[in-house]
């Protein structure tokens, strides 16, 4: 028996090994270096049985070959390969699109709230994308942004009344702003104050990832057959509750004389004009209620943590940096008095100090650690020459991208000031991509930008901050995507402010 088990674990170490040795000369044949750590399975092995988040793995491999294009990595499926050289991803995120327009999900059709634009690929992706643009451009942006600032000016007396908000768990508090404003924006609740709506509590708790939900994530990404045979859904659990809120609110709308330019307008909008169509393909797709409520959702997920995770690190590096936070104060101080405390979307625009403290932050801390793309048709990258295959995965850096000398002198310092004017000169615009970048490049990115300034704005008027770190090190959560810091916190403190009016 010992025996058997004995040539049964050797022949796993061989074949173990054997691949290993299959997936280095892959990516050897093709002239591109190959990572030796877990030949076989990549960071995957790193990061079950470490306790750091899946971008900090990116990060060290990046940091070890600093003069290559890309690196090859252990894979079990299909090819993978972190790129490093931001003229290659520019060729897949935008010149080569068309190779390159895969997220690298596997979903399945019945899956209704997968049905998104985050998630789909190819033509369908296509028209989604197109079909939701007009809620994004900026003139929309303008109309909408009463909304978002009311949910800002609404959360400052919510803080007010709940002392222990102040003290500490900022990021809870500010995701509940961001919570807020989004279900304003989409439902366009007009209650007295949006935090003391039940269908705010609601919804925070269908949006809420679980461990499952990450689960399925690995699934979806390294194993998408098992999608497919056992039907696995990612999202059942708000599905009903979702669907069923934006058909009561599209029913409600679609007569009603007034236009309030927000989603509900559009979805009415959309499904008045019928099929979705493709020109090229003839591509059709159905605008139902199920298919609009998937956007919805997914503006919900995509976009309210990034947003929340971005002001809070905004505001815990204020509490970092004294002259910063001065300086910010007084321009805020300065556009108050002036507007008579009316800060509209021009006024908050025109902020050129927030513009680079929270755009620094971003680059310090984007919330969004690393994204990746599947090819679906084999193409070369340029630098380097490297032909991909269909099905390759590639690995986009953010992070790493934004800590590199090589475009940031002193990566590490938060410096606003890099930002400033002619000093931006010096900077290639092609190493920040907090959004990612191309025609993929979040959805969201204007309006989480007028979002996070908005709630900047209003609790910097009535708050300072002051950042608590607990240890020595920064920490990160254990995380697939995200980069979020875990051993600090923020507490918030009145501040008197001098009234000029
Ligand atoms: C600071 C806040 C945010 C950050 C850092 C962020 C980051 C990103 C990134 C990096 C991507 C690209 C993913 C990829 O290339 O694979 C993305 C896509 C996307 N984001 Fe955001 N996001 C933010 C806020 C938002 C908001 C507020 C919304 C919704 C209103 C949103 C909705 C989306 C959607 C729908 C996509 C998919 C776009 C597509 O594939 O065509 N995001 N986001
Ligand atoms: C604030 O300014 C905006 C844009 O200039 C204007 O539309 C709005 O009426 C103003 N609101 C108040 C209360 O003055
Ligand atoms: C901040 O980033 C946005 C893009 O996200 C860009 O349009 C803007 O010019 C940047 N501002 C500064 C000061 O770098
Ligand atoms: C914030 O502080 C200013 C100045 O003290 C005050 O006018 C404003 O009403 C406060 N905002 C809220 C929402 O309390």
């Amino acid at each position: 028996m010992i025996f058997q088990l004995l040539i049964v674990a050797i022949l796993v170490l061989v074949v173990v090994y054997l691949k290993g040795v299959k997936n280095e000369q892959y990516w050897r044949k093709r002239g591109v270096v190959f990572y030796q750590r877990n030949k076989v399975v990549g960071i995957a092995w790193d990061y079950i049985t470490q306790d750091r988040a899946f971008f900090e793995h990116f990060h060290d491999i990046y940091k070890k070959y600093p003069n290559e294009p890309a690196v090859g990595i252990g894979s079990v499926l299909k090819p993978a390969i972190l790129l490093r050289d931001l003229t290659n991803i520019q060729h897949i995120t935008s010149t080569e699109f068309n190779a390159f327009n895969h997220k690298g999900f596997e979903i399945i059709e019945e899956d209704t709230l997968a049905n998104n634009i985050f998630l789909v690929n190819g033509r369908k992706w296509k028209l989604l994308r197109q079909s939701m643009s007009p809620l994004f451009t900026s003139s929309k942006l303008k109309l909408m942004y009463h909304t978002i600032d009311k949910s800002a000016r609404d959360i400052v007396p919510y803080m007010r009344s709940n002392p222990k908000l102040m003290k500490g768990n900022a990021l809870e508090t500010v995701s509940t702003f961001c919570s807020a404003a989004m279900t304003a924006a989409v439902f366009g609740i007009s209650a007295n104050s949006i935090f003391e709506s039940p269908f705010l509590k609601i919804i925070q708790n269908v949006v809420k990832p679980t461990f499952w939900l990450g689960l399925k994530f690995v699934l979806s990404i390294n194993a998408p057959v098992l999608v497919r045979i056992f039907k696995i859904k990612f999202f059942s659990q708000a599905e009903k509750f979702f669907v069923g809120a934006i058909k009561n609110l599209l029913k409600s709308r679609v007569n009603e004389p007034i236009k309030r330019h927000d989603f509900a307008d559009l979805c009415v909008s959309i499904q008045k004009n019928g099929m979705l169509k493709d020109e090229e393909t003839g591509l059709e797709v159905d605008p139902t209620d199920e298919l609009l409520a998937a956007q919805a959702f997914f503006f919900f997920t995509a976009g309210v943590h990034p947003t929340a995770t971005a002001i809070y690190n905004t505001l815990l590096l204020l509490g970092q940096h004294p002259e910063a936070l001065k300086r910010l104060h007084d321009e805020i101080d300065e556009a108050f008095d002036k507007n008579e405390g009316n800060m509209s979307f021009d006024v908050v625009a025109q902020l050129e100090y927030l513009d680079m403290v929270l755009n620094e932050s971003m680059r310090l801390y984007p919330p969004v650690g690393y994204v990746l793309r599947e090819c679906v048709s084999d193409s070369v990258l340029p630098v380097g020459n490297i032909k991909i295959e269909k099905g390759t995965t590639l690995f986009i850096p953010i992070f790493p991208v934004h800590r590199d000398e090589k475009y940031y002198p002193d990566p590490e310092v938060f410096d606003p000031e890099r930002l400033y004017r002619d000093n931006k000169a010096k900077l290639n615009e092609k190493a920040f991509l907090p959004f990612g970048k191309g025609n993929r490049i979040c959805i969201g990115a204007r309006y989480a930008t007028a979002q996070a300034k908005a709630g900047l704005v209003q609790l910097l008027r009535n708050f300072t901050v002051k950042t608590k770190v607990f240890g020595n090190d920064i920490k990160y959560k254990k995380d697939q995507i995200q980069v979020q810091l875990t051993n600090v916190d923020v507490e918030f403190i009145e501040r008197k402010v001098k009234c000029y009016l």
